[in-house]
Parts: C-alpha cells; sequence; structure tokens
C-alpha cells in the first residue's frame, strides 16, 4: 500500500492506495467521483478522459500512484467551467448525446480542443475527436455542437495569444518508481550475481559509470534459436547486431569497453517518444550470462526509463539448438509512466520478444534472411497494443462459444 497526495477537483487529497489501481477506480470508488466512465479499460475508447495537470489522459491506464502531486479534473471539477457549459449547451441543443456513457470523456476532449486548436474547423475536430469512441450518436451531433462552441467564440471571445501546444502524454512527472513485487503479474530482477564484467575479463578499463538502477516492474520471456550456444554468446557480445534485432533501437556511438549509446523510438498511437540513453554490457562466459543495465530520457515528454536486461543461454537439443531466458526489468517515470498496465505490458514483451527473436534467428543465419527480417527503426506500439486487444477480443469469443 502506497500513501499517495495529489489535488482532486481543488481539494487536497490524501488516501492509501494499492500500487495496482488505476486512477478512474481510485477516483470512482475511494473519491465516488463516478461522473469518470469506464469503457474499454485498454485506453482505447476515451470515456475515462480526465484532466491530469491541465491536460487530458486515460484514467484507465493511468496508475493513480503515477499522480502523486499531480492535479486532477474530473467531469465534476468543470461544473462551473465556463467553455465546459457552452459545450453543455451545445450538445443538448445539437442532440450530441443519446445514452450520455461516453459523454464526460467526450466533454473533456471538446473543451481541450476548444481552448486548444480556437480556429479548428470540422475536419480538424473530427481528427481530435478520434480518440472518443460513441456508440450511440454517429458523432454528426457531437462534432456539430463542438464546432457550434468554436465558431460563437470566434465571433465573440478576444483570441488570446496562440497557445497551440501538441498532445502527447501527461502525467505528473513526480511517481515513485513501482516497487518490488507492488503490481500483480510482475516482480522484481534479483541482484545479478556470478557476473563479470566484460572488461574484467579481457583485462582491459571499463567504461563510463551509469547511475545503479532501481527497476520495479520485471517481466521474464524465453525463445529458442537453432545454434549452438557458443554461437549465440558470440553473437551477444557483437553490441552493434544484437541492438540492430531491436525493434525502435539504434546505437548512436560505436561500443567501447562495455559501454554503449544510443535511442529506443516508441510511437503509441498520436505519441512518439524518442529516448537517448547509454548502458553498460556486462558478459560472463563461463556461465553464459550477460546483463545490460542503462537508463534513458525522452526529452520531448521528460519521462525516464532505468532499466535491466538479463540473460542467461540454456542448451537445447543436445547442443544443437539455444534457449535464451531473458528477464527485463525497468522503471518508468514522467509522463510515460501512465502507460503501465501490467497485463498489456506483458502482452506487449511477448510479441517484442518474438520479433527481436526472429531477427537473431535471422542474423545467424543467412544474409538473406537477415534482409527480409531488418529491425523497423520504430517501435509501433499502437499496433501493437491493436493487435494484442485483437487477440483477447477473439480468445474471449472463443471461450464464449465455448471452442
Ligand atoms: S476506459 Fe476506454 S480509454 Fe479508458
Ligand atoms: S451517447 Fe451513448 S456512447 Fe455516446
Amino acid at each position: 500500500m502506497r500513501t499517495l497526495r495529489l489535488t482532486v477537483n481543488g481539494r487536497a487529497v490524501s488516501a492509501v492506495v494499492e500500487p495496482r489501481v488505476h486512477l478512474a477506480d481510485f477516483l470512482r470508488e475511494s473519491q465516488l467521483l463516478t461522473g469518470t466512465h469506464l469503457g474499454c479499460e485498454h485506453g482505447v475508447c476515451g470515456a475515462c478522459t480526465l484532466l491530469i495537470d491541465g491536460a487530458p489522459a486515460r484514467s484507465c491506464i493511468t496508475y493513480a500512484i503515477a499522480c502523486e502531486g499531480a492535479e486532477i479534473t474530473t467531469i465534476e471539477g468543470l461544473d462551473d467551467d465556463d467553455v465546459t457549459g457552452e459545450l453543455r449547451a451545445a450538445f443538448s441543443r445539437e442532440h450530441g448525446l443519446q445514452c450520455g456513457y461516453c459523454t464526460p470523456g467526450m466533454l473533456v476532449s471538446a473543451r481541450d480542443i476548444v481552448i486548444r486548436l480556437p480556429d479548428a474547423d470540422e475536419r480538424r475536430v473530427r481528427l481530435e475527436l478520434s480518440g472518443n469512441l460513441c456508440r450511440c450518436t454517429g458523432y454528426v451531433g457531437i462534432v456539430r455542437a463542438v464546432c457550434a462552441v468554436l465558431d460563437e467564440r470566434r465571433r465573440t471571445v478576444t483570441p488570446e495569444p496562440a497557445r497551440h501546444r501538441p498532445l502527447g502524454p501527461v502525467g505528473s512527472g513526480h511517481a515513485l518508481p513501482i516497487g518490488p513485487g507492488e503490481i500483480a503479474g510482475v516482480t522484481t530482477v534479483a541482484p545479478s550475481s556470478g557476473v563479470k564484467s566484460a572488461d574484467e575479463s579481457t583485462g582491459q578499463t571499463t567504461g563510463t559509470a551509469v547511475a545503479p538502477t532501481r527497476p520495479g516492474t520485471v517481466l521474464r520471456q524465453s525463445f529458442i534459436v537453432d545454434h549452438p550456444r557458443e554461437r549465440v554468446f558470440a553473437f551477444f557480445g557483437r553490441l552493434d547486431e544484437v541492438v540492430a534485432c531491436m525493434p525502435g533501437a539504434a546505437l548512436t556511438e560505436a561500443p567501447r569497453d562495455g559501454h554503449v549509446r544510443g535511442r529506443l523510438r516508441i510511437k503509441l498511437g498520436p505519441i512518439a517518444a524518442d529516448f537517448a540513453g547509454e548502458a553498460n554490457v556486462e558478459r560472463d562466459p563461463t556461465s553464459h550470462r550477460g546483463v545490460i543495465r542503462g537508463q534513458g530520457r525522452d526529452s520531448r515528454t521528460s519521462s525516464t526509463a532505468i532499466g535491466e536486461v538479463s540473460y542467461v543461454l540454456v542448451e537445447e537439443s543436445s547442443g544443437a539448438a539455444t534457449r535464451v531466458d531473458i528477464e527485463i526489468g525497468y522503471a518508468l517515470r514522467g509522463a510515460l509512466a501512465q502507460f503501465s498496465r501490467a497485463g498489456i505490458v506483458n502482452d506487449l514483451a511477448e510479441r517484442l520478444t518474438a520479433a527481436f527473436a526472429q531477427n537473431v534467428e535471422a542474423r545467424l543465419g543467412s544474409a538473406d534472411a537477415w534482409n527480409a527480417a531488418t529491425a523497423p527503426s520504430e517501435l509501433d506500439a499502437g499496433s501493437l497494443i491493436l493487435s494484442v486487444i485483437r487477440t483477447r477480443i477473439r480468445r474471449f469469443f472463443a471461450r464464449l462459444l465455448g471452442r
């Protein structure tokens, strides 16, 4: 349990919460603010949209404890807000709602459009509202209502200096990393033991020191490649080639003395993050183990990540193949920490590992296979999440139909 202090609708709130509780559940169940609705709970439908530090955010994929020190505004907190009042009237006038389930999230997003994009036309309004789904209205009334408020304000309100602000991930930026074993389904990295620095084993000096990591979330993955262990271990020592197998990752400098610098580009729907970071690599040829400890920062979202990836190679098929057991421990701080639901992250890690394994296999195989499997220059987490959701829906119907 954690003690959480934040501001909700202008009121200071202090509460003890489970680290796994997302912001929407915290607000609905402990603060009784049921105006924030829950639809998909996967960050897709937008029903749970509210404001974190003034910017729209999905509360279903934001851990409450990631909002330490943040200012949260729910639909209830916009009761006396001028723009929301105009939108409410326009929604009623233009039949912008039917069952009303999507309406709180829709109003929060619409208010953001009116304030952020005062010159928006209908096309832009539709684009900006595309993250809020409505099952009832067909959107015509909603779009008309938002456009009507924009038109009216263009006529009557003296325009403020342009406040164009690109939408992106939000968060308090004060969140503490999630601690060992605090989220169901994930555990802590055991301290690496018996792993010597690559440089110790060669007698060379070590590279630039990287601050100690403290990963809070750990994922475990395994894959098998059809090559002998020594060959795979030697390959894992060629860092430029290993990095080339990771979707979205690239080196920015040649590896030197077990130290690497690089970037990781991630795209999550409209959010694009570009982490620049560095890592130290240690390897132990006796136990066929290795560990990579690093940290990175995305300057646009002010998100930071620390991570530790450790692997051990195990012989399979009488030495003809190798099983690679990987542990990935990480902690995200700042805006991107809202992307931290354990189930989705686990599914994503499975898919990323599968892509990495396929690339390693190709790299160890023929040049043609490698050319056919070259890793993309940007990790599109958004499309991966969609495929995760599609898989889950298929599983759900299969269970329902007893197949
Ligand atoms: S409940 Fe659907 S995006 Fe949050
Ligand atoms: S009004 Fe029913 S979901 Fe939008």
